[in-house]
């Protein structure tokens, strides 16, 4: 690693922030080389040419030529951790050959709305699943000596006033459910930098926030660097003091001065400083790693992966009496203005200049007969009514056997910057379907578009994909499943809903003014829709295939340190296919309030017609475990559990229940707060708690160990369960003064030495 010793002070000032858009500041003379970073999270946007730098960090600007992947929503849905290792390596070959260090992704916040702006970038709405993903993202990417940049750091699940709206989210919420996925990757793969997001969390900006750069640091162990969002920091001096390494992008011109000011107004120390450039000094000696002679780029070969990751992006959503595939001598029409102008990618910062964009029609166009097959616009893609087109539409869905409607959202609706207002397609383009389903029972519609949207149809047509943005492979991969070549095996990794008001976070999205509540709390995605029994239009997990697959055996060991799965899953159909099988595991233990049920493993696995295999997974108890909010850290607590083998979050296949050693939480300190059940609760305290409750009885001149009861007849359960919730300070005036101060202190000073005995 450089020597710190070597940067003059003034070298210091000048690395904190950036040097320009993307690079950071290189000091020859301490060996310290500039990085270069680059977007993003599905291929490569380099906007840095060989005269130095071009470009912006909004996508408004063209980047080098590059491979262009499925965005996040479609990644997600794989739910394979190969092919997004695989992502990982596609971007981190191309990032090498350019010289890239570091490769702004991957980006992993919550689903917390299907509103938000930037869903399409994100991967899912649970974190166990979205945390097993990242990882394997990441280390596919670092295996080329190219760091990733975990993105946002943290709460970024909005994009209305990003930049200054304030979450206000509870300690557990926030831990487990928008802070576990992150603290699964950076924990696991050890991204080289995290960037810090543009919002306020709970009053403080993610950049200069304690709460979440010390959970970082003290409570995850992490060493690497913490940049800013680009234009994210708003208080350099207080960023640095919190834990932030990096201002990006440079702003040379403001930074080092104030910087200057505040060492020498004794504000900032020169130690606080330095220890903000070690990670930055270890970042380079990562860097420094990377071939200085790269393996020359092939984007034609890279194509090839960006083929076979698409392959299992899209989600068979609905396939009735198997219309789907579609034999290439069918009578077929094909319809969609977006046939035409694919949606393939988001917009933003993720934007790529895809050097292989394959295109659908021409692929159609060869690949089913001529005379049979037909190709009609269907509507515009401003959605400007048309009758006209509207007409001919359904003039050929009367004439052919099968129609396939691509529909989505274009650019306008959905990027980063800014949320969607509704959950719907485009209006003509939803008067469409329903057009031509009227006159034909064959219908089938295609989905690009990031996020879900509305099906007011869906019962009207036969069947339906969503392929989500499948990135340059979308002119192969949608023939390939419209025709069987690709069997889908795709499964959500968000629930579409019924209609936005039926969405967790409803009422409170994206708040107002400056602030928004996230009210759900723990309750996002499926573990909502479980909880107040709504049935989605399409649950989380849920993806169809052209084989059936049944589910058989499943048995559940515990051992000391986690569960044993296994279960057998089998082909039952007549085509090869891919399962995701789902473990989900019901805590019924009722020491913490949780969702019904969580997601805790899954295996995705490849079968021949008949074909069965054995599926054996782990949980180890660690992702049983709850965040306690008076312990301020995470305990598991084991007692009864129910494992659940599931195809998706509303198809529960088998059930296995175990039950696991209670684990003591550790007790806390006693105090006047504390409940007589929480004495009880705990093996440390139990005895004191049956003192107050027979001293309470003495009062009240009652026997306790007798079942008879109070004179006014309730019978002792009741009397226990009644007191259950009594706090200590209650004691004196609840027994009319029998208890006083003297004798609460005593059992309070009793009750922490059990705990913590001298
Ligand atoms: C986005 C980041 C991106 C950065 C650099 C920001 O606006 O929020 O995700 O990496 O720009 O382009």
């Amino acid at each position: 690693m450089a020597d710190l010793k070597k940067l003059t002070i003034d070298d210091k000032i000048r690395i904190i922030t950036g040097l320009d858009t993307w690079h950071t500041v290189g000091v020859p003379a301490a060996d310290v080389k500039s990085i270069l970073m680059s977007d993003g999270p599905h291929g490569l946007r380099l906007q840095v040419n060989e005269d130095g730098q071009t470009g912006d960090n909004l996508g408004f600007n063209g980047s080098a030529p590059a491979t262009a992947l499925p965005t996040g929503s479609a990644l997600a849905s794989t739910w394979n951790r190969e092919l997004l290792s695989k992502t990982g390596d596609v971007i981190g070959r191309e990032a090498a050959a350019h010289h890239v260090n570091v490769v702004l992704g991957p980006a992993v916040n919550i689903k917390r709305s299907p509103l938000g702006g930037r869903n399409f970038e994100y991967y899912a709405e649970d974190p166990y699943l979205v945390g097993e993903l990242a990882t394997a993202y990441i280390n596919g990417l670092q295996a080329h000596h190219v760091g990733a940049s975990i993105k946002h750091f943290a709460l970024n699940n909005q994009e209305t006033r990003r930049m200054n709206v304030n979450v206000h989210v509870d300690e557990r919420t926030m831990h487990e459910i928008y802070l576990a996925g992150f603290k699964k990757a950076i924990t696991t793969a050890k991204p080289w930098t995290v960037m810090t997001a543009y919002n306020r969390v709970n009053g403080e900006y993610a950049s200069n926030s304690h709460v979440l750069l010390d959970i970082l640091h003290k409570d995850w162990g992490y060493q690497g660097a913490v940049i800013s969002d680009w234009t994210a920091v708003d208080d350099i001096i207080a960023s640095l003091k919190a834990g932030l390494n990096i201002e990006m992008p440079g702003n040379q011109a403001v930074t080092p001065a104030i910087v200057k000011r505040a060492l020498a107004e004794g504000t900032l120390t020169e130690a606080q400083l330095d220890a903000a450039i070690v990670p930055i000094l270890r970042l380079v000696e990562k860097a420094e790693l990377q071939p200085k002679t790269p393996v020359p780029i092939d984007l034609a070969q890279q194509a090839q992966a960006a083929y076979e990751i698409a392959s299992e992006t899209s989600v068979l959503l609905k396939n009735e009496d198997a219309v789907l595939p579609i034999d290439k001598d069918e009578s077929v029409a094909f319809i969609g203005a977006m046939l035409d102008q694919p949606r393939f990618q988001g917009g933003g910062s993720s934007h790529i200049n895809a050097k292989y964009l394959t295109l659908i029609k021409p692929t159609l166009a060869t690949t089913f007969n001529e005379a049979k097959s037909q190709f009609l616009t269907g509507y515009h893609m401003d959605d400007t009514p048309d009758e006209q087109l509207i007409a001919e539409a359904v003039a050929a869905a009367k004439v052919h056997r099968k129609v396939v409607v691509f529909a989505g959202l274009p650019d306008k609706y959905e990027s980063e910057g800014f949320d969607r207002k509704d959950l719907d397609l485009p209006s003509q383009q939803n008067r469409l379907i329903s057009a031509v389903s009227a006159v034909n029972d064959h219908v089938i519609v295609v989905l690009n578009n990031g996020a879900p949207v509305t099906m007011p149809w869906v019962d009207d047509v036969a069947a339906i994909i969503e392929a989500y943005l499948p990135g340059q492979a979308i002119g192969q991969v949608i023939p390939d499943i419209l025709t069987g070549k690709i069997n889908p095996s795709g499964k959500l990794a968000e629930t579409f809903p019924q209609k936005l008001s039926d969405t967790p976070s409803y009422l409170n999205f994206p708040g107002s003014i400056n602030d928004v509540y996230y009210g759900e709390g723990l309750y996002v995605g499926y573990r909502y829709y479980d909880a107040k029994a709504i049935p989605p239009l399409f649950a989380f997990g849920h993806g169809l295939s052209y084989t059936t697959f049944a589910y058989h055996d499943l048995t559940v060991t515990p051992t000391n340190d986690c569960l044993q799965i296994t279960a057998t899953v089998q082909n039952t159909g007549h085509v090869a296919g891919k399962e995701s099988v789902q473990f989900y595991v019901s805590d019924d233990s009722n020491q913490v309030s949780c969702p019904p049920k969580e997601l805790k493993q899954f295996a995705k696995v490849a079968l021949q017609p008949g074909e069965q295999t054995t599926v054996q997974v782990e949980i180890p108890f660690t992702e049983l475990a709850h965040y306690d909010i008076d312990a301020h850290a995470w305990q598991y607590t084991g007692g009864p559990q129910t494992v659940i083998m599931a195809a998706s979050a509303t198809d529960l296949r088998l059930r296995a229940t175990v039950d696991l050693p209670v684990v003591a939480a550790p007790a806390l300190p006693v105090n006047i707060h504390t409940t007589i059940g929480q004495l009880l609760a705990n093996e440390a305290t139990k005895a004191i708690g049956m003192q107050i409750i027979n001293g309470l009885a003495k009062a009240f001149g009652m026997d306790p160990t007798s079942d008879e009861g109070s004179s006014a007849g309730f019978d002792q359960a009741t009397v226990l369960a009644m007191l259950n919730d009594l706090p200590i300070r209650a004691l004196a005036s609840f027994s009319a003064g029998a208890i006083n101060e003297h004798t609460i202190q005593a059992w309070i000073d009793q009750a922490n030495q059990q705990i913590t005995p001298k």
